[in-house]
């Protein structure tokens, strides 16, 4: 089932995160109150909308986002998207972004836009799911 992001979802959205981002590609060695601020502050905000699909009582995917404005109309801004593990391959990760698609038309939502690693298994699941890569923008970051 696949429903709305609430509060009370935190823990087990962080659960997922860990378990998610620990694995290859991506590598990262995030710990559960790291995740649960990273997911709270995005979140938090009034624009913030966010999907889980939940498994029996467990949820094993969660999507987060913001509705944010830009010139031709609302985009829903991806900022995190990912499936446990085990459930992986199995459509878990487009039937998330299918409802979402669905509801946030409804909402006048004009487009969904995400950043992602270059080359990774990702890339490929976005532009199955019909995103398009912008070749003319590119990422810039300052550490300091
Ligand atoms: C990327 C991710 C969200 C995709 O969700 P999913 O439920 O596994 O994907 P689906 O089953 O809906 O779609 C799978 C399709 O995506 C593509 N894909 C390519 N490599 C993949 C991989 N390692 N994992 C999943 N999908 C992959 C394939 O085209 C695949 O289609 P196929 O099953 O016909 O081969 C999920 O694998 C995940 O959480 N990965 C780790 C975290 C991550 O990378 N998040 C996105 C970063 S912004």
């Amino acid at each position: 089932m696949i429903r709305r992001y609430v509060t009370e979802d935190l823990e087990g959205a962080a659960d997922v995160f860990c378990s998610a981002f620990a694995e290859e590609p991506w590598n990262e060695k995030w710990d559960i109150d790291l995740a649960k601020k990273r997911i709270s502050e995005l979140m938090s905000s009034p624009q913030s909308v966010g999907y889980i699909y939940i498994d029996g009582e467990a949820i094993r995917a969660i999507m987060c986002g913001r509705k944010l404005t830009y010139l031709h109309g609302k985009e829903y801004v991806i900022d995190e998207l990912c499936v446990t593990p085990d459930m992986q391959h199995c459509g878990v990760g487009s039937a998330l972004l299918a409802h979402a698609r669905n509801e946030l038309a409804k909402e006048k939502i004009v487009a969904m836009a995400l950043l992602t690693g270059k080359g990774k298994p990702s890339e490929r699941f976005y532009i199955k799911n019909g995103f398009k890569v912008i070749d003319d923008m590119i990422f810039m970051y300052h550490f300091f």
